[in-house]
């Protein structure tokens, strides 16, 4: 049997925002925004018990995680310099990107592989029609920093299944029916302690279309993408 609470900062942990993964979880006290990394719903405690589903998340203000199989933790204790955050380990997105724009402030921490996890990609995307096909996916996460008003640049393609939780600031995802981004048709709200639900559509085995998309903050913003990559 595995040992309980097995615990390990995550490679974004640092000087602003504390990040932890806990596996095995069982009667865990929690501060910060958790969230649920696994297809088993995860238990709070209290004299009426909560659930949050899988691939969901909560802000916990030290109440405590009855059970769960896989969580990160990650809270930002003290907002002081907090758009300092890009220089601790951080990279700007531009670096990793020669298309992107070069003004663009938006900055992306280190990533950190959590395990792996098998699950039908039809059911996680809410698919009406799903088939019964599953896969196994490498679960990865990292956090994303960008000041108040920036426009994250509009997408359409991943090889993988992403959706993304809100730890601070107020943002939005914004969904456009072309590159140009001349029509914006939807509008997700971000805000923190929240999961969105998949905005991907699954077309057939590994293949994953996405909407025109990008990230939008009302507000400072950081927030965590959960990717799951097919191994
Ligand atoms: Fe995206």
């Amino acid at each position: 049997m595995n040992e309980e609470n097995r615990c390990r900062p995550l490679s974004f942990d640092g000087k602003y925002i504390r990040a932890q993964l806990v596996e095995d979880v069982r009667d865990h006290t929690a501060h910060g925004v958790v969230t649920n990394l696994s297809n088993e719903a995860m238990i709070i405690g209290g004299d009426v018990p909560g659930v949050i589903p899988p691939w969901k998340s909560t802000i916990m203000r030290g109440g405590k995680i009855t059970r769960a199989e896989r969580v990160s933790i990650v809270d930002v204790p003290d907002s002081v310099n907090l758009g300092g955050v890009m220089f601790d380990g951080w990279d700007w997105f531009g670096n990793r990107m020669e298309e992107f724009p070069r003004t663009t402030p938006l900055y992306i921490s280190k990533h950190d592989v959590v395990g792996e996890v098998t699950l039908n990609p039809w059911r996680f995307s809410n698919h009406p029609e799903p088939l019964e096909e599953t896969e196994r996916y490498d679960i990865q996460l990292n956090l994303w920093w960008a000041p108040a008003r920036t426009d994250a640049v509009i997408h359409n393609t991943h090889a993988f299944l992403e959706i993304h939780t809100q730890i601070y600031g107020l943002g939005r995802i914004q969904i456009f029916k072309d590159h140009a981004g001349t029509e914006l048709y939807r509008e997700l709200s971000t805000a923190p302690g929240d999961t969105h639900d998949p905005i991907v559509r699954v077309t057939g085995r590994r293949t994953y279309t996405y909407p025109w998309h990008r990230g939008w903050t009302d507000q400072d913003c950081i927030w965590m993408a959960i990717e799951l990559h097919p191994k």
